[in-house]
C-alpha cells in the first residue's frame, strides 16, 4: 500500500522537475485525473490549465458538477460533443471506438495546448491501465489509444504506479471531496463503450438516463466498485397490443479490489425489480431489462 505522506511530496517534486513550461491536464472528474490535477497544481501553480472536454459521452449532470467542484482552478470546459459523435459514426468494433475517442481526445487537447502554448500533457493513467494495455487486453484511451504523432514535449503520468484504492487514499489525503475520492471508475471512452455496436445520439441519451437510474438505486445503498447500464442489442417486447423491436438494457453491479477481477453483486429482488420498472417507464424504446451475473473473468466489467 502506498505511503501517502511520502508519495505526495515526492510526486509534486517530480512534476516540478518534469514540467518546464506550461502544462495541461485532461480533467475528467474521476478520482485519477482529479488527484493528478491537484498534485500538478501544487507543483506548478498557474502554469497548469486543467481542461475538461465535454465529449457528450459523460454521465447525467457530470459536466455541471465538475464546473462547480473545480471552480477555483483555471478550468477550461470545451464543448466537443459533435466531434466525438462524428468520430464514432458508423464504427462497431470496440477497439476502433476506443481509438476514435482517444484520437479525438488528444487532437482536442493538442489544439488547446497550442492555444495555451502548453508543451506538456499530464495524464491520470494508473497501474492496471498500463498492465492491461501492455498485455494487449484492451487499449485504454490514455495509454494504447494514443495516435502516433503527438507534439507534446512531455507526457507526465504522476500516478502510473498506483492501484485504484491507493489513488483514493491519496485523494482523501489531498482533501478532495468525498464525491470525487469515492467516485466509481468511469471509462475514458465514456458511455460509448456502454452501447454495444454503433453509437448514435439517441442511444447515448437512452444509456445516460438508464445509467442515472441504476446509480441512484445502487451507489449509496450498496457501494459497488462499479455499477451502470449498457445497451446490449435489440429484442422483442409488447407495447399495448403491438409487438415492438426495442433496446435491451443490461444492468451491471460488481464488487472488485482493483478492476482486474470482479464479481457480480447479489442484489435484493425488490431493488432489481424497481430498476426494471423505472427504466421501462422512463425509456419507451427499451423492450427488456436484464441483470448480468457474470464475474470477471470470464467477462470484463464493461460490455465492450
Ligand atoms: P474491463 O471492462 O476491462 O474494465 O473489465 C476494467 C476497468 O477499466 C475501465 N475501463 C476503461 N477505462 N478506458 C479507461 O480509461 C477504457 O477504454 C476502459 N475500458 C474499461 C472499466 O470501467 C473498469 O473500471
Amino acid at each position: 500500500m502506498v505511503k501517502v505522506d511520502k508519495f505526495i511530496p515526492k510526486a509534486i517534486e517530480k512534476i516540478s522537475q518534469q514540467v518546464e513550461g506550461k502544462a495541461i491536464i485532461a480533467l475528467s472528474g474521476g478520482v485519477d485525473s482529479s488527484v493528478c490535477a491537484i498534485l500538478a497544481h501544487r507543483a506548478i501553480g498557474d502554469r497548469l490549465t486543467p481542461i475538461y472536454i465535454d465529449t457528450g459521452l459523460m454521465r447525467k449532470g457530470e459536466t455541471e458538477r465538475i464546473k462547480e467542484i473545480f471552480c477555483d482552478m483555471n478550468l477550461q470546459v470545451i464543448d466537443a460533443k459533435d466531434r466525438f459523435l462524428g468520430a464514432l459514426a458508423g464504427i462497431e468494433d470496440p477497439e476502433e471506438k476506443r481509438k476514435a475517442v482517444g484520437e479525438t481526445f488528444i487532437r482536442v487537447f493538442e489544439e488547446e495546448a497550442k492555444l495555451l502554448e502548453a508543451d506538456c500533457l499530464i495524464q491520470g493513467t494508473i497501474y492496471p491501465d498500463r498492465i492491461e494495455s501492455e498485455g494487449g487486453i484492451k487499449s485504454h484511451h490514455n495509454v494504447g489509444g494514443l495516435p502516433s504523432v503527438i507534439d507534446f514535449k512531455a507526457i507526465v503520468e504522476p500516478i502510473e504506479d498506483l492501484y485504484k484504492d491507493e489513488v483514493r487514499e491519496v485523494a482523501r489525503a489531498l482533501d478532495l471531496p468525498h464525491e470525487i475520492s469515492e467516485r466509481m471508475p468511469f471509462p475514458g471512452p465514456g458511455l460509448s463503450v456502454r452501447i454495444v455496436g454503433q453509437v448514435t445520439e439517441e442511444l447515448v441519451e437512452i444509456v445516460r438516463e438508464a445509467n442515472a437510474i441504476v446509480e441512484e438505486e445502487l451507489v449509496e445503498r450498496f457501494h459497488p466498485w462499479q455499477t451502470f447500464a449498457a445497451i446490449v442489442g435489440k429484442g422483442t417486447g409488447v407495447k399495448g397490443d403491438v409487438r415492438v423491436h426495442g433496446w435491451i438494457v443490461a444492468v451491471r453491479a460488481v464488487g472488485s479490489r482493483d478492476g482486474m477481477t470482479a464479481e457480480a453483486m447479489e442484489l435484493p429482488w425488490e431493488v432489481l425489480s424497481r430498476i426494471e420498472s423505472r427504466i421501462s417507464a422512463a425509456l419507451p424504446t427499451v423492450a427488456r431489462v436484464v441483470y448480468d451475473l457474470t464475474p470477471k473473468p470470464p467477462a470484463t466489467i464493461e460490455f465492450e
